[in-house]
């Protein structure tokens, strides 16, 4: 399965081998689909100073955890957690969907109340909010940033990287405001609310 590019190329995305060797031959550093630098007014928006932060397959840094089992992390550690492109190759493997319920079920363990889950992908809100919405209390806000960015000071991004285009409720139906092949990257700023869960139940018992 193809990782955002749109092309149909058979790469094992979802393999940890496949991750190892790439790894082990391109020593460099490399980012995929947004450098810090074009994502940093979105990240200063939602993560403080003081936040205690985990990146999440972060590509080729000594720290080797498997997303799936962060057990060496307690419950409610985390003020943030940045995933950029991490949700999505497991989506590409073998297993997906169990392994992304995994993978979001530690997510949503390790991370504080009200913390937040910011997840940088090529995928539209049809193929995401369902997996972001079933795997624990998440409020969503959705942001955008073009794929491709400018280098000139006189070129307009098209999408305000810092507003939200929608939040919660409305995110299923942006694909209207966006319009066909958008030409973006989604941001999913999910807040853990625990609270979500009680008034789900309170309806149930009523
Ligand atoms: C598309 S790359 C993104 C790398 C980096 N986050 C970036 O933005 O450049 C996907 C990353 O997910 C990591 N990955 C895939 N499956 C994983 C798993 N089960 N546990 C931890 N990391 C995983 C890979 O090692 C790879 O670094």
């Amino acid at each position: 399965m193809t990782l955002g590019g749109g092309g149909t190329t058979q790469v094992a995305y979802g393999d940890k081998w496949y991750w190892e060797k790439r790894y082990a031959q391109e020593p460099g550093s490399y980012d995929w689909y947004q450098t810090y630098h074009s994502l940093a007014p979105l990240l200063r928006l939602y993560v403080h100073p003081h936040h205690r932060v985990l990146v999440v397959g972060c590509g080729n840094s000594d720290m080797n955890m498997d997303v799936r089992d962060m057990s060496a992390f307690e419950a409610g550690s985390f003020d943030a957690i940045i995933d950029k492109g991490t949700l999505d190759a497991i989506l590409c493997g073998n297993d997906s969907m169990i392994n992304a319920a995994q993978m979001l079920a530690e997510v949503c363990r390790v991370l504080k109340d009200e913390g937040k889950y910011i997840l940088i992908t090529y995928g539209a809100p049809v193929q995401r909010l369902h997996l972001l919405r079933d795997s624990c209390s998440l409020t969503v806000k959705l942001h955008v940033i073009d794929k491709v960015q400018s280098t000139g000071s006189s070129h307009q991004q098209k999408w305000e990287l810092t507003s939200p285009i929608a939040s919660d409720k409305d995110v299923s139906s942006v694909e209207s405001v966006l319009g066909p092949n958008p030409g973006v990257h989604y941001i999913y700023v999910c807040v853990k609310d625990n609270t979500l869960e009680s008034r789900h139940k309170a309806q149930i018992n009523y």
